[in-house]
Parts: C-alpha cells; structure tokens; sequence
C-alpha cells in the first residue's frame, strides 16, 4: 500500500517568516497553497506572488487549492507560479471538463474540490479527466474547523469508482484533520490528507507530520484486513 501523503496547508502559518516556516515542513509530501479571493469565500489570503516566492522556497510539489470565483481566469497565473496540482471549485466554474483539459496541456495535474454541500454524483461521469479530487470536510474558507465526518461517503464513493472503472485518481482531504480524525479518513480511503491548524499550532510540526502519516498508513492498513 502506497504511503498516505500529506500536505500540510500554510493558511495558518506565520506569513512574516514563510521561509522558516516552509522549513518546519520538511518531512511533508506536498504543500498545500489556499487561494481565497473574498467572494468564493469570506476570506482573503494570497495570490500567485506569494504562490511563486513558496515555489522559490522549497522543491516541494505545490498543491493549489482555488477558492476562487472564476478560476479559469487565473490558472495560468498558478501554473506559471509553480503549481504542480492545480485544484478549482467545480461550484465556482461552468465548464469543468473544459478546465480540467486546459490544466493537463499545460503540464499539470488537474483537480476538483466540492463544498460539503455539494453532491458529488454529477461528475462521477468526468472523473477520468482529473488527476485527484479534493473533498472537503469542513466549509472552505478558514482553517481550524472541525470535521465533518459525513464528507467521508465520498470519499467511499470515489473509492469504489476507481476500483471499478480502474481510474488513477488520487483521493485527497481537506478540513479539521488531526491525529484522530485522520485516521477515519484513512480508513474510508482517503490518499492525500491536507492539514493546517493540526501542523502549524504544533511545537514541532516536521514530527507532526510524520505523526499524522503513521496514524494514516496504520487506520489503513488495519482497514484492509
Ligand atoms: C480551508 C482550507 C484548508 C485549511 C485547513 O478553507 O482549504 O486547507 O487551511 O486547515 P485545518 O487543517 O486547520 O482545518
Ligand atoms: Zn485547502
């Protein structure tokens, strides 16, 4: 069984030292970028300066998550920032098939996230023109929220679509993960697991990750059994 990976988000990091605090990462996966642009959601945080000056800090795949109204309009800022995944708001575009394309021509992997509201049965039919979904178990738009563990059935959803149809899609979360609720997501079958608050608000966050990856690759395994 692969190695669950994990992308910790710098939403909550400590923006006048991103470079120390990109360094406090260095057992991580990925890291995970949160776009917000004040109208997807109520909350601001940074655009495709701060996404390069990340890329310029660390070798790191970069994992944008888009919370953006109108994403097709800035992913090439993105991708020209560094951006290996790109993840947009199916909610927030009208075109995702469209979009998905655009991100893979231009080289990067491509990826939608849904609120918890929003179903996921409309696009299981376009789920062969992504690299990875992004369910999201809280509400976007800040981080230290608390999980919503009904967000899990897509995830079981999405599981048994790539069993089934073979499909090579990685199945990431986002939201209120910690040392505990990570272990539910991994059991339900969750790849990628992003966590903010769980990360940053710890004394050590490189050996939080690795916490977080243990607790993930051990509710997995003993899942499968
Ligand atoms: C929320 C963001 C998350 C957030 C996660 O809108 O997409 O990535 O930073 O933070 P925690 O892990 O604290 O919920
Ligand atoms: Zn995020």
């Amino acid at each position: 069984m692969p190695q669950p990976i994990i992308a910790p988000s710098i939403l909550n990091s400590d923006f006048s030292r991103l470079g120390e605090e990109i360094g406090r990462i260095k057992t991580a996966d990925w890291v995970h970028v949160d776009i917000m642009d004040g109208h997807f959601v109520p909350n601001l945080s940074f655009g495709p300066d701060i996404t390069a000056t990340v890329d310029r800090l660390t070798d790191q795949p970069l994992d944008v998550h888009l919370m953006i109204e109108e994403p097709e309009k800035w992913v090439d800022r993105y991708i020209d920032a560094g951006a290996d995944t790109v993840i947009f708001h199916v909610e927030a575009t009208e075109d995702p098939v469209a979009l998905a394309r655009h991100l893979r021509e231009k080289g990067v992997r491509a990826a939608f996230s849904l609120r918890p509201g929003t179903p996921l049965e409309d696009y299981l039919d376009v789920l062969d023109e992504f690299d990875q979904v992004l369910v999201m178990s809280v509400e976007p738009g800040f981080g230290g929220q608390s999980f919503m563990p009904d967000q899990l059935d897509k995830v079981r959803t999405l599981r048994r679509e790539i069993a089934e149809r073979g499909l090579e899609l990685t199945v990431e979360i986002d939201g209120g993960i910690n040392a505990e609720t990570i272990r539910e997501a991994a059991a339900a079958g969750v790849d990628a697991f992003v966590a903010g608050s769980a990360v940053y608000k710890s004394d050590d966050p490189a050996a939080a990750v690795e916490e977080l990856r243990a607790a993930a690759a051990e509710a997995a395994e003993a899942a499968q059994r």
